[in-house]
């Protein structure tokens, strides 16, 4: 029960990253002398080459990965190795490495949505002008372009991206030399260490430093909400991938087969995005509620925070991954969009009729009521709106007349919705322009030449 080495061996590379830099300070105070200083420098190197090809023997009896590695150091050079824990606690080892840890997953999530905002900008472009139904309580609602829906799935997930970014100046900050909770009594230079790690601050209380789990607690949650906006996404390329909506079509990869019915195209992988974002939440739950109750500063509970960590980041990581596939490979079945728009029967303009009736002077409450007996009146009769004559509409109210009919036209339905962030096609190329422009500019950041 007390070990935990079978998953925080995870976690030796900043195991290790950390006691050279800690090395360095105890180098600096004179506690180890230059030999010294080399000899723990140059066996925790040959031993994270051993862990990497696998040759480290790892044992229960060392409990964790702080242990198993300053035992190991030990077995290469002796002595030396029992200086490296002076005026430092396991306690604050084991914040050090999560929060290094995390540096880099944040970076590699980042990295993977960054990716999936791309394919959906270009799956944006290329269907600028394909018209689509959206829904609202799931019954279709109005026309809108297909790209203002991916780019609705791009604004969500680049917040994301813009909370992960946020979140780094929380994460960033380094609590070696909190010791086991009240600071290094050995006059060690923290800013040493400081310079020697990937972060940005110190930490400036030691008790906080090793109680806290809060930057867990966030980088959960924001996996959180990455996790329900793919979830969404997943729903919705399920719904309409569905034979009973029929708008899109997977690719062969990305679905499975029935083992009992061979005709079933099963969505199998976005079904599972949409399963294992109640994981993620379930991490979120578990992580706060281990810390609620525990009294300041350590607790051995917190022992307990890092497997929903680690699968967190493999689950984001893996279902970002994922979704990006998709969105690449989705096909739009614009035959089947058209007939759904066809079999609405014009039903989809009736804002844009209460719109023009307002246009004439009607109060828009009127004129809602008048649409609806209209919509009625023309779908009892299996009419379409469009084929309805001009005395029958001015039969509901006068203030019809011939250009009506210019409203059946769905791209000019659309673009009537010119406003910011609105459906209009010149404002939906707009937001693809900047959308493909911020992209770029982020993109060349991460890899510059
Ligand atoms: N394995 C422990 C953890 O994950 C490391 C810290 C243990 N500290 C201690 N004083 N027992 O939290």
């Amino acid at each position: 029960m007390n070990a935990s080495i079978g998953f925080d061996k995870r976690l030796y590379r900043e195991d290790i990253r950390g006691s050279i830099a800690y090395a360095k300070a105890l180098g600096k105070r004179g506690i180890l002398d230059q030999d010294e200083y080399r000899a723990v420098v140059e066996g925790l190197l040959a031993i994270e080459q051993e862990i990497k090809t696998g040759a480290f023997n790892f044992r229960v009896e060392d409990e964790d990965i702080h242990m198993s590695i300053e035992r190991r150091l030990f077995e290469k050079i002796g002595k030396a190795a029992y200086k490296l824990h002076t005026g430092r606690s396991r306690n604050e080892q084991i914040v050090l490495d999560e929060r290094m840890y995390l540096i880099e997953e944040c970076s590699s999530i980042d990295k993977k949505i960054l990716l999936l905002l791309k394919i959906l900008v270009e799956r944006a472009k290329e269907h600028l002008s394909t018209i689509v139904p959206i829904y609202t309580h799931l019954r279709k609602a109005q026309p809108t372009s297909l790209a203002h829906l991916f780019l609705a799935y791009y604004h969500a997930l680049s917040r994301d991206r813009d909370r992960m970014r946020d979140f780094q100046k929380r994460l960033r900050v380094l609590p070696l030399g909190s010791a086991a909770a009240v600071g290094s009594s050995i006059g060690i230079d923290r800013n040493v260490l400081l310079q020697e790690l990937p972060f940005d601050a110190l930490s400036q209380n030691s008790i906080d430093a090793v109680a806290t789990r809060d930057f867990i607690v966030e980088f959960e949650f924001i996996c959180v909400l990455i996790g329900v906006t793919l979830s969404r996404m997943a729903e919705d390329i399920i719904l309409y991938s569905s034979e009973e909506f029929g708008f899109i079509d997977l690719p062969d990869d990305l679905t499975t087969t029935s083992s009992l019915l061979p005709q079933k195209k099963n969505p199998d992988s976005l079904e599972l995005i949409r399963g294992k974002s109640a994981r993620v939440i379930g991490h979120l739950v578990w992580i706060v509620t281990l810390m609620k109750g525990t009294p300041y500063t350590y607790n051995r509970d917190f022992q307990e925070d890092k497997e929903g960590l680690f699968d967190t980041v493999d689950t984001a990581g893996q279902c970002i991954a994922v979704m990006t596939e998709v969105i690449k490979g989705l096909q739009v079945n614009l035959e089947h969009v058209e007939e759904a728009l066809q079999k609405s029967r014009g039903a989809l303009f009736a804002t844009d009729i209460a719109e023009y009736l307002v246009t004439k002077g009607v109060p828009f409450r009127d004129a809602h009521r008048t649409v609806g007996e209209i919509v009625r009146f023309a779908l009892e009769g299996e009419r379409d709106l469009k084929d309805l004559t001009l005395a029958q509409y001015k039969s509901f109210d006068q203030a019809f007349e011939k250009d009506v009919y210019k409203l059946f036209d769905y791209i000019r339905s659309v673009n009537r919705h010119d406003v910011i962030g609105g459906t209009a096609l010149k404002r939906v190329a707009g937001e693809i322009k900047r959308a493909e422009n911020k992209l770029e500019k982020e993109i060349r950041a991460r890899n510059p030449r």
